[in-house]
Parts: structure tokens; sequence; C-alpha cells
């Protein structure tokens, strides 16, 4: 894969995707966020990869929000348009059916911090600082951010961020049920492959169908239970149910294909 803003390395089944834009802090321009959804669908397609890491270039910042010079001029449509893209983007890593993580480096501001809540996971390295400080600019998040930052954090907190601009330390970030886990610098992809690895062992056959349950929790319209009763009962259609079932039965470790 080859792409202007995105560096993209895959080893031992995890593709690890960094946003490489650190002279903007990595902000999103439209290029890039593009290049996010092309990278996100190779890593559905390829079975080769297992999971997926999201991460930022240098060692300041993870993403520091969507690119601010592509904003000026744009009409009501532009904007909403631009805001779909992201949207759309953001939304295929939510539902990817393998898991992804972002591995939070620096700044998560405006669209970083949206792109970091639609991944699964999130771990974030001390020097993280996350915020939706899109109203000092006259604007609100659009990429996903007031409804994902409610979904995590809850309301009260989520109105006063965005609201007020406020950044969070990892710390607080880590209070708040924002991210998972802080580390030191040098420890935040160790410490996300560690994670990957614990999932790798299961069968990718139950992750998706968690990832699909969990999901439906948060979508309008959509019976979360009977999501979960769909996604249990296929698990029984599933080589990897025989195998995990058989493997607890014969007292030894499963050997899950993912089929
Ligand atoms: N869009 C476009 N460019 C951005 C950017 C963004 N969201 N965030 C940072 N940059 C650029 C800066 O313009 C600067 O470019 P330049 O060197 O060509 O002038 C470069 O990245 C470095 O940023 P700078 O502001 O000099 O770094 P800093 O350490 O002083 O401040 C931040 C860091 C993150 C606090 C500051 O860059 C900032 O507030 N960024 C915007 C955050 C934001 O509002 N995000 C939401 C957008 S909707």
């Amino acid at each position: 894969m080859n792409f202007e803003n995105l560096l993209t390395n895959s080893e031992n089944g995890i593709l690890t995707i960094t946003i490489n834009r650190p002279d903007k802090l990595n902000a999103l321009n439209k290029k890039t966020v593009k290049e996010i959804g092309e990278a996100i669908k190779n890593a559905k397609e390829d079975t080769s990869i297992k999971a997926v890491i999201i991460t930022g270039s240098g060692a300041k910042s993870f993403v520091a929000g969507a690119d601010i010079s592509e904003f000026v001029g744009l009409s009501i449509e532009q904007g909403k348009t631009l805001a779909q893209a992201g949207q759309a983007v953001f939304r295929s890593i939510e539902t990817c059916p393998k898991p992804v993580i972002a591995a939070v480096n620096g700044f998560a501001l405006g669209g970083g911090c949206e792109l970091s809540m639609a991944c699964h996971i999130r771990v974030a390295s001390e020097n993280a600082k996350f915020g939706q400080p899109e109203v000092n600019l006259g604007l609100i998040a659009g990429y996903g951010g007031t409804q994902r930052l409610v979904q995590l954090i809850g309301k009260a907190k989520a109105y006063e961020l965005h609201a007020t601009a406020d950044m969070l330390n990892a710390t607080q970030a880590l209070q708040f049920g924002l991210v998972n886990y802080v580390t030191t610098p040098e420890q935040l992809i160790p410490k996300c492959v560690e994670i990957i690895e614990k999932i790798k062992s299961k069968s990718p056959k139950a992750i998706t169908g968690v990832i699909n349950s969990i999901n439906a929790y948060f979508e309008n319209g959509t019976d979360g239970f009977e999501t979960e009763l769909n996604e249990f009962g296929k698990c029984f259609a599933t080589e990897d149910f025989k195998e995990g079932t058989s493997a607890f039965l014969e007292k030894r470790k499963a050997n899950f294909t993912g089929k």
C-alpha cells in the first residue's frame, strides 16, 4: 500500500497505520481521511491482517484535528459533504470486523479525538491531550465527536468538553473512561501489541460478533439484544466454535482459524 500521508507497516498480522504529516501535527486533510478509509478497507479484506493500530508520526501529536486550512470558504453544503466523508471513514473503523486500537501519542484534538474514539480501544501515552476545540473556530465537531464522546464519557462531561474546548490530559482521560490505558511514550506501541496478542489468541469470528453487538447498542433503531441473539447464533456455524469447545473438552489450547 502506497499512500501520500500515511505510513503503513504489517508485522505479525498487525497493520500499523501512521498518520504522517508531522509538520502539520498530522492534521487530517481530505486526502488523509480518504487514505485512512482505503487502508481500513484493505485491512478488512486482507486475510493476513488480524488487527490494526492507528497512531501519529512524531513525538508531539496523534492528530491535531481536521486540517483547518481546508475549511476556508466552504458553503453549508460543502461543509456537510466534508463531514459526511469523515463520518463515513470513521464509521468504517468502528464497524471494522477486526480490532482497531488507537495509540494516542500526543495531541488528539478535534478530528484527532474523533479518530481515536472511532477505534475500539484507546491507549494513550503520558503526553496525550484530548479535546474538541472546534468552538474556538466557530465550529462544532463533524466527524462523530458529539455522539461518540457522549457514548464514552457521558453527557455532562461531553457537553463541558465540547462547549469549553478544554483539554484532558492522559490521566484525566483515563479517569473519565475515554482511554483504556496510559503508558510511557516508549511503552505505547508495546502495550497495544500486548492487547492485540491477547485478542489474536481468541476466535476472530467471535471477536467480530463482539464488535457488531457492542456497536448495536449505540445504533438508533437497532435492538442490540436482537443483534446479540443473531451474532450468538451465528457462532454455532463456525469452525472456531467447534475448535473452541473441542479444545476446552480436550483440555488443550484452542487454535482458531477465523473460519
Ligand atoms: N489544521 C491545520 N494545520 C494545523 C492544525 C490543524 N488542525 N493543527 C496544527 N497545525 C499546523 C500549524 O498551523 C503549524 O503549521 P505551520 O508551521 O505551517 O504554521 C503546525 O501545525 C504546528 O502547529 P503549532 O500551532 O505551531 O504548534 P503548537 O505546539 O504551538 O500548538 C496545538 C499545538 C495543537 C495546540 C495547535 O496547533 C492547535 O491549536 N491546533 C489546532 C487544533 C484544533 O483546533 N483542532 C480542531 C480542528 S477542527
